[in-house]
């Protein structure tokens, strides 16, 4: 109670904590609720990206290292970016961060004056609204449009409208959390023309660029940019090598920002642990096998969510094609939070509230899927006792 009195700044006492912990905060830790509010799979890191940290630390390496990253794991990072997408894409445009958070968050701080706005496709993870919050910035959300047949869909000029003269960024999150939504490599094109017409950033959040069911990778901007164009793409290693307690992230950026973010790592990081970024380079060197089975397990889960919830009547619910979430509609559903956290009593299993992700997600809940199917269908089960 005492601290709520201390001076802070009123922006930070006024942010909201999150409505996903909110409701996780009721039922952590209880062996009979099912959690899938986070957004992460149930696969500990394979063994051999943690035997090469384990082996790192043995051979000494804990000490301060490199702000942008070790240049073999930057070097790694543009190697398979260039395989991935089919365009040369060099270290000098590699920057490795604590996390694909604090990726966002030496983002924000480079762009964000106060009164600045980040125009946002939303719904979205809330921590991005958060970010450009803290620096003072205005998150200015923009919803996509339900589109016909379920599923959701981008209106560019819904998106150009809400630019202004204070606008800094469009930041856009595809694969999405928690839609599932992916932008198009034709709106991909229309969103860059836009924003080099405006001399505006583009800000692309690609954590779930290999959680896509169909192709190898989801259509990234990365694809269609040039090294100097106004784009900053976050990734992590959090999703597709079940890395999330690694806190192991990186950015691709234009070669001239490269000791722009040099500068602002030394003031919130000084740099990543040397050993975890040894075995992020094994990771990324032996691990796509790995990366291929995830996704595997993540659409099985996936058919086995959606099937279960859309034979529930009060429920719609579209088929994500990218990502591991299923974002649900309740009929009738006015209060997320509360009925998230009732759920956790009547079904025994752990979503998160889909105002989390903003207003427009009012009515709604994200379930994670990236699960064991038994575990999956058990939980579709106990859901479907209580919305059907
Ligand atoms: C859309 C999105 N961006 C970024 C992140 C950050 O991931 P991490 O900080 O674990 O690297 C997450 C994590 O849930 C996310 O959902």
């Amino acid at each position: 109670m005492q601290a709520a009195l201390f001076p802070i700044r009123e922006i930070i006492r006024d942010l909201p904590a999150s409505r996903i912990a909110e409701v996780s905060a009721v039922g952590f830790g209880n062996p009979e609720i099912i959690p899938l509010w986070y957004g992460e799979g149930d696969l500990p890191t394979p063994d051999f990206i943690s035997a090469a940290a384990t082996a790192a630390m043995a051979a000494g390496e804990t000490f301060y290292t490199y702000k942008a990253g070790l240049p073999e794991l930057r070097a790694t990072i543009g190697e398979y970016l260039s395989w991935l997408y089919g365009r040369e894409i060099g270290a000098e445009r590699v920057a490795v961060t604590s996390s694909g958070m604090t990726a966002l968050m030496l983002v924000a701080q480079m762009l964000i004056d106060p009164g600045d706005n980040f125009v946002i496709v939303a719904p979205i993870w809330p921590n991005v609204a958060a970010a450009v919050t803290i620096l003072g910035g205005e998150p200015r959300l923009v919803s996509l449009d339900p589109a016909p047949g379920g599923g959701w869909r981008l209106d560019p000029e819904k998106l150009f409208a809400a630019c202004d003269s204070r606008t800094r960024a469009i930041f856009v999150n595809s694969p999405s959390n928690p839609t599932g939504w992916m932008i198009s490599p034709d709106e991909i094109a229309a969103l860059l023309a836009f924003a080099r017409r405006r001399g505006l950033w583009l800000i692309a959040d690609e954590v779930y660029a290999r959680i896509v069911y169909g192709n190898r990778a989801a259509p990234s901007f990365l694809e269609q940019s040039e090294p100097e164009d106004r784009l900053i793409v976050a990734n992590s290693f959090s999703k597709a090598w079940a890395m999330t307690g690694w806190r192991l992230g990186w950015l691709t950026l234009p070669p001239s920002l490269l000791p722009e973010i040099e500068k602002l790592v030394e003031f919130n990081t000084s740099g990543s642990p040397t050993f975890l970024q040894r075995a992020a380079i094994v990771a990324i060197r032996d691990g796509e096998d790995f990366v291929e089975s995830f996704a595997a397990r993540c659409r099985a889960g996936r058919d086995i969510a959606i099937e279960g919830l859309q034979a529930c009547r009060r429920v719609s619910v579209a088929r994500p094609d990218g990502a591991f979430y299923a974002f649900l509609r309740v009929e009738g559903l006015t209060d997320s939070v509360a009925f998230a956290k009732e759920l956790l009593h009547t079904a025994k299993v752990g979503l998160a509230p889909g105002s989390a992700f903003g207003p427009m997600g009012e009515g709604w809940l994200r379930m994670c899927f990236a699960r064991d199917t038994a575990t999956v269908a058990e939980a579709v089960e106990r859901l479907r006792a209580v919305l059907d």
